[in-house]
């Protein structure tokens, strides 16, 4: 079975190792969609920390990942799903609900988020380190 999931990935932290571990478990191939530089600051209006060619080599770098892209536009996870041969699409339940429309594709499964860490977060705290 080929499991996708997509993300940023900016920073890397446990959050991301978590979901990423999870997703793995559900089948036997893992394709991750990591975010352009690009879709990154139209998405969260800035610029990642990590270029994508460096947060593409860290997550290809990952036991539990099989195949890495990136991911260019929100409006083609349909075409990815398909290019793929995706069976399941996870993300975190930050995003439940908002990805239910591709059940016509694969099935769609939301993990809890891994509580008190975020990139935003780490930032945020490196920012306010006198
Ligand atoms: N994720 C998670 N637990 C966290 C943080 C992220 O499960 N504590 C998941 C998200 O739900 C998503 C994937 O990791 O499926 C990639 O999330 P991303 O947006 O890149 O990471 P965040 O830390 O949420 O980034 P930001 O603070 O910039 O929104």
């Amino acid at each position: 079975m080929n499991i996708i999931t997509f993300g940023t990935f900016d920073v890397f932290h446990v959050g991301h190792i978590n979901i990423l571990e999870s997703a793995a478990e559900l089948g036997s191939r893992l394709i991750v969609g990591v975010s352009s530089d690009e879709l990154n600051r139209s998405k969260k209006g800035r610029d990642p920390i990590y270029l994508e060619q460096d947060r593409i080599k860290i997550i290809s770098s990952l036991k539990c990942v099989d195949e890495v892209f990136i991911e260019e536009s929100l409006e083609l996870k349909a075409e990815y799903i398909k290019k793929y041969k995706a069976d399941v699409l996870v993300m975190g339940d930050d995003w439940k609900g908002k990805f239910d429309h591709f059940s016509n594709l694969c099935k769609v499964i939301y993990f809890p988020r891994t509580p008190s860490i975020s990139t935003t977060e780490i930032i945020e705290v490196v920012k306010s380190i006198k």
